[in-house]
């Protein structure tokens, strides 16, 4: 049974929200206009080797003076619902103290476009672009950090929460944290397992403090977090592969779901990390896990891990054939039918959306102009078959948004990963739907019919 054939869908909810999703740094571009501050990740593109294309978010969709122009294509879509974040160096340009208002004037005109449209916005307070300034001062590793967020989220709610109802405080805090400060893929770059550790911390502590501060500023507020997931599965059934497996699942997974969850983080992981765990302090772990109103959870695939044979950490086991995105991502639908069963069975969560999913693939224009790009529309067709097969499951998702609406600037990929339903050409930034938009539109308005019988 194929998705989108209206009969697998059958599951899902009246009220279900079909959305689409992008981030700031990866569409506005207008990185100095109107008095937008340094971001990491504007100082992490200029420095040599980090980024694949060596480009930049400078310009990237440009969507900062256009996107009046992609809310009508969000309208075609027949979206009910957009998932974008908000640049927290346009708001406070230092990072903390002075606001910026031309910052958030465009906020503004975009949530009054999106609204005058009938689509509900889903903004994301901080999806990875850190003002510069803070970072100068050690970033996410120190606390301040979490209270400068804290004030920041206060200022945005304050000017924009009588038109938002639907909040999500940080995107993906394990990329946050551990790309950034651990692993060196991201900005800002570092590669110390105690910086990605206090990072991790404090990001979620930001959150707990966030959720607080939009409860008291917007009354009907409706506040959660985005977490990643990939599943986690042992290369071999042997038991070093198998304790491997727990190993990489508690660093990637468990020490987020439970702090967040069970307010308290895995015994097992903090015997691993032993002294690298920064100090916390009495009452962090309540309030990262104040009681939220739903988890968006981004899935694109899975790991496979193996145990190493020097006793290191577990080596990530790629695949090297089988049915991969340009990424070299497996496409496993099941993955994400799995996170979200897990988040409800395992952590009681009550209300979920999916807040990521979709696929890179190597898209041309053919001669005709148009871009035919079959692979996604399997790829999406087979994980929304698997979100509805989760629904039917009594599993409660109340949302899917595809990753994303535009092809866009993929971090450390640069430009060279693209992953929207719509093309864009670079150079001229012409903006052309694949045929993914046209399934996906059709998907929404058939769903739309039935929900109307
Ligand atoms: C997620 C990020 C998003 C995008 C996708 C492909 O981890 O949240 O910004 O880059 O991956």
């Amino acid at each position: 049974m194929k998705a989108g054939d209206g009969s697998a869908l059958r599951a899902l909810p009246p009220d279900f929200v079909w959305g689409a999703a992008t981030s700031s740094y990866q569409i506005e571009g207008a990185a100095s206009r109107d008095g937008r501050g340094e971001s990491i990740w504007d100082r992490f593109c200029r420095a040599p080797g980090r980024i694949r294309d060596g480009t930049s978010g400078d310009v990237a969709c440009d969507f900062y003076s256009r996107f009046r122009d992609d809310i009508a294509l969000m309208r075609r879509l027949g979206l009910d619902a957009y998932r974008f974040s908000i640049a927290w160096p346009r708001v406070v340009p230092e990072g903390r103290g002075r606001v910026n208002q031309r910052g958030l004037d465009f906020y503004d005109r975009l949530l009054d476009e999106l609204l005058g449209a009938d689509i509900a916005p889903y903004p994301t307070l901080y999806h990875w672009d850190l003002p510069q300034p803070l970072q100068d001062r050690g970033g996410w590793p120190r606390r301040a950090t979490a209270e400068a967020f804290a004030e920041y989220v206060d200022v945005v709610a304050a000017r924009l929460g009588d038109r938002v109802q639907h909040w999500t405080t940080h995107n993906e805090p394990f990329c946050a944290s551990w790309l950034g400060y651990g692993l060196g893929v991201h900005a800002p770059g570092h590669v110390d397992r105690r910086e990605a550790l206090a990072a991790a911390h404090h990001v979620l502590l930001s959150h707990g403090w966030a959720v607080d501060v939009l409860r008291r500023a917007v009354s009907q507020a409706e506040v959660g977090i985005v977490v990643d997931s990939w599943p986690i599965y042992p290369y071999s059934s042997s038991p070093a592969d198998e304790q491997a497996a727990r190993l990489v699942d508690g660093m990637r997974n468990r020490w987020y779901f439970d702090a967040l969850f069970k307010g308290a983080y895995p015994a097992d992981m903090l015997g691993y990390y032993g002294d690298d765990v920064p100090p916390i302090r009495d009452g962090d772990l309540s309030t990262i896990a104040t009681p939220i109103d739903f988890v968006g959870a981004n899935n694109y695939s899975r790991q496979f891990v193996r145990a190493d044979v020097n006793g290191g950490f577990p080596t990530d086991v790629r695949p090297a054939t089988g049915n991969l995105t340009a990424l070299g991502w497996e496409v496993y639908p099941d993955g994400l039918a799995e996170l979200l069963t897990r988040l409800h069975r395992e952590y009681g969560v009550r209300k979920l959306l999916v807040t990521e999913n979709g696929a890179a693939y190597a898209d041309v224009r053919t001669h005709d102009g148009a871009i035919h790009d079959v692979e996604r529309i399997d790829y999406l067709a087979s994980y929304i078959d698997a979100v509805a097969s989760a629904v039917a499951a009594g599993v409660p998702v109340g949302g899917y948004f595809v990753w994303s609406l535009l092809d866009n600037f993929e971090w450390a990929e640069g430009y060279s990963k693209r992953f929207g339903l719509v093309y864009v050409d670079y150079p001229t930034l012409e903006r052309i739907p694949k045929d993914s938009f046209f399934w996906y539109r059709d998907l929404i308005g058939r769903r739309k019919l039935a929900e109307a019988a």
